[in-house]
């Protein structure tokens, strides 16, 4: 009997380049697959990674985000083994985290517990990190709860921030390590998960 692929599914709202990586990194692989694509943003970059990539996108609205039957499930028939949330700007409410099993993890340009929380998100984190003058940020990859940013560490990776360093060059570290990283550390978790 053929085992059934691993299945991801990745939540977004914004240019999805953390996206773009994680469906490059999966696309030769026969036991892990990308199966869908979910936006709160109808205009956002993320739907032409999809639709590069051909994987199925839904868009929704904070109505339905919210609503305590909000399930992937509804929109994908086959079973859901990691939700990965990779730029989604929205907080997750409990109910979202009660109705799948599937464990639900978020990736951080920063080196959490510093520059999380609302409000920190994309550049606002690493104007913060270049005004408090740091000499090393990074990434963190940690498990979801319903507050932002926090949740079990599983990951973090730094970088050095030079003097000179401004806060575009900060990004364009940070997002050099999200794009080795991140796929890297989903493929283990699920590997972690198929051995149970
Ligand atoms: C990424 O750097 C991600 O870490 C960050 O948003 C960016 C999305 O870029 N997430 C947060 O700030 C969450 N608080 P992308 O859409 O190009 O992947």
């Amino acid at each position: 009997m053929t085992e059934q692929p691993q299945r991801i599914v990745i939540f977004a709202s914004g240019r999805g380049s953390n996206a773009a990586a994680i469906c490059a990194y999966f696309h030769a692989y026969d036991h892990i697959n990308v199966a869908g694509i979910f936006t709160n943003k109808a205009d956002a970059g993320v739907i032409e990674v999809a639709n590069k990539f051909r994987v199925p996108h839904y868009v929704f609205n904070r109505e339905e985000w919210r609503s305590p039957l909000f399930n992937i499930q509804n929109y994908i028939a086959e079973k859901v083994d990691l939700i990965v949330l990779a730029g989604f700007l929205w907080q997750v409410p409990d109910s979202f985290l009660q109705n799948h099993d599937a464990p639900v993890i978020n990736i951080h340009p920063s080196l959490l517990p510093k520059y999380g929380g609302k409000g920190m998100y994309g550049m606002h984190v690493h104007e913060a990190v270049k005004a408090a003058g740091e000499t090393e940020t990074g990434i963190t990859i940690h498990k979801v709860t319903t507050q932002y940013d926090e949740g079990p560490v599983l990951f973090q990776a730094k970088c050095a921030i030079a003097p000179t360093d401004d806060v575009d060059t900060i990004r364009k570290k940070v997002q050099g390590l999200e794009y080795i990283h991140f796929p890297k550390v989903i493929e283990f978790l699920l590997t972690a998960l198929r051995i149970g």
